[in-house]
């Protein structure tokens, strides 16, 4: 069955030729991906590839001329807003987490929950939060500004799952964390994908990524270079060294791209 089948129930996102531009400035320049349901895929690029701009794109929170197709669970999203793209079950973790600093990690989670109208729902994503994440519990009633960063990436993914997503987009989770903590967000995003999500990822640390990753893309000046299987995209000795700073599989893998 075609990847670009409207009503292919083996694909949770499909993106053709998206293009994102800033006045003059181009950032994304025909992007094609594909989400396979049940997936993690992770798109790899350095400062500046693009990476964001196709996040928020594709969530409906950006201010940018757009082109391409996108299309969730089969229906057209492009040029939607988040909201309504949010009610269609997919849900961005934004780029440096935002939390909202002076409310507490419960008024957080509950923000992420607004749609919810049934309080019997909203009380079980909750506790599932809790459960997922509880570090959340025990710090419900703090700021959130006065949590980790690593802590406060739970609470952006907590946040994140008080919508009930089926796909959840993140953009570099572990952006600024210690290595300890980018493998305890590694793992929280493992979490999030066994508890059912599809999900999408951009990052920068191509190693840590690819440890969760089924599927990868790499990016590279708004244009993706590669793709493959996490493990092929991984080892491709071109590929580790140009763009991923990856040495060990630059110095002994197979080419996959
Ligand atoms: N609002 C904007 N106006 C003009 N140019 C922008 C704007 N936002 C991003 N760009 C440019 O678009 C390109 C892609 O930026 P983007 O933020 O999508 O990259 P990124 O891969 O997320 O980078 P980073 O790793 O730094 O987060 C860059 O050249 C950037 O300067
Ligand atoms: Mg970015």
């Amino acid at each position: 069955m075609s990847g670009t089948d409207e009503n292919d129930p083996d694909t949770a996102l499909q993106v053709d030729d998206l293009t994102v531009r800033y006045g003059q400035v181009t950032a994304v320049a025909g992007l094609s991906l594909r989400v396979p349901s049940g997936s993690v895929v992770a798109v790899l690029g350095a400062n500046g590839a693009g990476k964001t701009s196709t996040m928020r794109a594709l969530a409906g929170s950006i201010r940018a001329s757009i082109d391409g197709r996108a299309r969730l669970f089969g229906g057209s999203i492009l040029g939607l807003s988040a909201h309504r793209i949010a009610a269609r079950g997919m849900v961005l973790v934004p780029e440096g987490r935002q939390v909202i600093a002076p409310l507490t990690v419960e008024e957080n989670l509950l923000l992420g929950g607004y749609r919810q109208r049934s309080r019997a729902r909203l009380r079980e994503l909750m506790a599932e939060c809790h459960e997922l994440f509880p570090i959340l519990h025990e710090r419900a009633d703090s700021p959130a500004g006065l949590l980790s960063g690593g802590e406060q990436q739970m609470l952006a993914f907590g946040r994140a799952l008080m919508s009930d997503p089926r796909l959840i987009l993140m953009d570099e989770p572990s952006m600024g964390l210690a290595p300890v903590m980018v493998d305890r967000v590694m793992e929280a995003v493992e979490a999030l994908h066994r508890r059912g999500a599809s999900i999408l990822m951009v990052e920068q640390n191509a190693a840590s990524a690819l440890q969760v990753a089924t599927h990868a893309y790499v990016l590279d000046q708004g244009r993706i270079v590669c793709s493959g299987t996490a493990t092929e995209v991984g080892s491709d000795p071109v590929v580790a060294q140009t763009f991923l700073g990856l040495r060990e599989q630059a110095q002994a893998g197979q080419a996959a791209c």
